[in-house]
């Protein structure tokens, strides 16, 4: 039985109201897809089973988190893109370097890190190219708001064919031990990163000035709003000196004007106007 148009409404607008997550019109075999193995895993029979449960149990609880975890898109790989982060090597981190020697703090957030891929390629960038921060307090955060993920990314487990995605082999070869049919980073590296869950929609709380953001692949999946309200808070946390990298497709035209853009050959950064 397929999904009818009211439990499709009730699963597009809870995804909205609760991960900003925009599901278009037209859409209910991507809700088909998804909610069916989180259907079985509850018990149901099919789809409009869960969302009766849903609809029941109109306090979250865990099943409404597993919907909206089942419907977030968490592509990733190493080096994804790669020129943003041969920008980070030669251009960012030895500005900050020069900028920070004062204080010799160095203040990076991964933000929607989905599977951890992005903020492993930005320890190992660190590591490989930059020994002079081993004296310095380097922080890598990095959030998302799927628990699933995170788990994932905390283990620093990865299979044969995500390594494949864009790991370079020397890399793999310094940084990841391999255990059966799996790869593993090794723990130095799994170290320097603080895995957190935060939700980009809501409070965030605990949150300080940062020197990079990477805000990456994210964006696009809200509304002008959603992206509004979201930049309003990262440029909050963002110095004069700070920069923000967005996916090499994602773009502030018509979104808002708070920051300025420089270009480094295929790659924008933003920085906080003033
Ligand atoms: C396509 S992945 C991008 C991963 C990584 N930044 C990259 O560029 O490779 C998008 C991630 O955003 C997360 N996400 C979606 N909505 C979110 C929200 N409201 N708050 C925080 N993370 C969210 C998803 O869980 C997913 O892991």
């Amino acid at each position: 039985m397929s999904i009818n148009q009211q439990d499709f409404t009730y699963v597009q607008t809870l995804v909205r109201q609760k991960a900003g997550i925009i599901i278009d019109d037209g859409k209910e075999y991507l809700i088909e897809l998804r909610l069916k193995p989180v259907a079985i895993k509850n018990g149901y029979e099919n789809v409009s089973g869960l969302v009766q449960k849903l609809k029941e149990h109109s306090r979250h609880n865990g099943t409404h988190e597993q919907v909206i975890e089942a419907l977030t898109t968490n592509e990733t790989s190493f080096f994804r893109d790669l020129h943003p982060f041969e920008v980070f090597k030669n251009v960012i981190v030895p500005e900050l370097i020069e900028k920070n020697a004062a204080t010799r703090t160095l203040k990076i957030w991964s933000a929607a890190c989905s599977t951890g891929q992005e903020p492993y390629t930005i320890a190992m960038i660190l590591r490989d190219s930059f020994p002079q921060l081993a004296h310095w307090n380097v922080s890598i955060l990095a959030t998302d708001l799927a628990g699933k993920v995170l788990d994932k990314a905390r283990s620093g487990v990865f299979s044969q064919l995500e390594v494949n995605r864009g790991l370079p082999a020397l890399m793999m070869v310094k940084y990841f031990d391999k255990q059966g049919d799996s790869w593993i980073i090794k723990e130095p590296l799994r170290k320097m990163i603080v895995f957190r869950q935060l939700n980009l929609l809501e409070h965030w709380s605990g949150m300080h000035t940062m020197d990079i953001i990477f805000i990456r692949n994210v964006l696009i999946y809200f509304d002008v709003e959603a992206k509004r309200s979201i930049l309003k808070k990262v440029r909050e946390l963002m110095k004069n000196d700070s920069f923000l990298l967005l996916g090499s497709t994602e773009s502030l035209i018509n979104v808002t004007t708070d920051f300025n853009n420089v270009r480094h050959d295929k790659t924008f950064c933003f920085k906080r106007k003033f």
